[in-house]
């Protein structure tokens, strides 16, 4: 199978390049725009492999990726390419409209076209498959405000959609475009919608390669309000395999949630990394004399969790990492790669960039 990826060189994407080069026979053509968050050093090890290929491109970019399908003629695309972060979202938004909704449409366009000229068989087994995520549905109760008897909820394939965020609610555009692109032209997708992923390569302005950083250059490890939001916490590489058992063996038009069963408040996971690096990177005082509580972000969600029982029942995917052993193997890694980081934040990797792409 030859498969597109979009934002190929992001976190997850680079994941699951990684995995699909080094664990099956596909091929990949990897289409990324390399905005800030894209980094080709993530695909170091598997870049001179003859079944990968990058495409320096945009997806909002129709004519590029009309020329991209009629010359690699992929058999399935899997969309990753989009703005993630949503503390950017909140300050400057458009790119988030641009990419994750204008960007979804025109990719869309593109596949479809492709996919139409496609011979019977091959229309048959083209797949486009959307990767989005589990903030789409929204906040869950609380286990501070929850008083039920029974079980607290979590998000099923069925919750109804309910965004808090720029981002959030882009992704749920995009998501509800990917569907009705199915309704309508029967246009063969599939969308799997993921709880938090953390781990290797992972961009350091999120909250665990944040906090594993800045313990270690004795800043500040700063903590949303109380920093009691809980989220369920998947390790990269389990996703890279969710999604590849999708693509490869999915029902088109379903919808799969991906998960880790891993429900942590965000306290917890930061208290959890410093008593890893107290255990092997000691200093006089413990990590966690760093945590500095700061004012909550606007429209906060306070808990996601999501059930991921259909993808376990039906295609046979569940974590292989637990929380405590992704993340020792995540604090770990990023003390043995302080200089992939250095290269990203000291804008070295930029200027490499700059010298060797036409900036989009
Ligand atoms: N990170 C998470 O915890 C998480 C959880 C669930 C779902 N998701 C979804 O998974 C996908 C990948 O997330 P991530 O964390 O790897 O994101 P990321 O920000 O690390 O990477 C995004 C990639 O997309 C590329 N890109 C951005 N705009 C582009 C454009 N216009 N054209 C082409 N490429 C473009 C970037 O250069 C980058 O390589 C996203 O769609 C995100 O919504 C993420």
């Amino acid at each position: 199978m030859k498969i597109l990826v979009t934002g190929g060189a992001g976190f997850i994407g680079s994941a699951l390049i990684r995995y699909i080069i080094n664990e099956t026979n596909d091929s990949v053509i990897n289409v990324d725009k390399l905005t800030y968050a894209g980094n080709l050093q993530s695909l170091k090890e598997i870049d001179s492999s003859e079944r990968y290929t990058f495409i320096h491109a945009d997806i909002c970019d129709a004519q590029a990726l009309e020329t991209i399908f009629s010359v690699h003629k992929p058999d399935a695309v899997m969309h990753l390419a989009a703005e993630s972060h949503v503390d950017r979202s909140i300050t400057g938004p458009a790119a988030f409209i641009e990419t994750n909704i204008v960007g979804t449409y025109v990719l869309l366009e593109a596949a479809r076209k492709y996919w139409q000229g496609l011979e019977e068989a091959q229309k048959d087994n083209f797949r486009f498959h959307h990767i989005s995520t589990d903030e789409v549905y929204g906040d869950l109760p609380h286990p501070d405000e929850w008083k039920e008897k029974c079980e607290l909820p979590l998000f099923t394939e069925k919750t109804a959609y309910a965004p808090s965020s720029p981002y959030s609610a882009s992704k749920a555009s995009s998501d509800h475009l990917v569907r009705a692109w199915q309704r309508t032209y029967n246009f063969p997708t599939i969308v799997t919608n993921c709880s938090n992923n953390y781990g290797p390569y992972h961009f350091p302005e999120k909250l665990i390669p944040l906090v594993i950083l800045n313990a270690l250059q004795g800043k500040a490890l700063p903590i949303y309000g109380k920093g009691d939001q809980i989220r369920d916490w998947l390790f990269v590489e389990d996703h890279a395999r969710a999604l590849y058992a999708v693509i490869t063996r999915g029902e088109v038009g379903e919808t799969y949630n991906i998960g880790g069963y891993n429900e942590k408040q965000n306290l917890e996971v930061v208290q959890t990394i410093c008593k890893i690096l107290d255990e092997i990177k000691p200093q006089e005082t413990s990590y966690s004399q760093q945590i500095t509580y700061v004012a909550d972000r606007p429209g906060h969600d306070r808990r996601y969790a999501i059930d991921a029982s259909k993808i376990t029942q039906q295609l046979g995917w569940k974590p292989q990492e637990t929380f405590e052993s992704g993340i020792k193997k995540t604090v770990n890694w990023y003390l043995n790669h302080l200089e992939w980081v250095e290269n990203i934040t000291s804008g070295a990797y930029q200027d490499w960039i700059n010298e060797n792409y036409e900036q989009r």
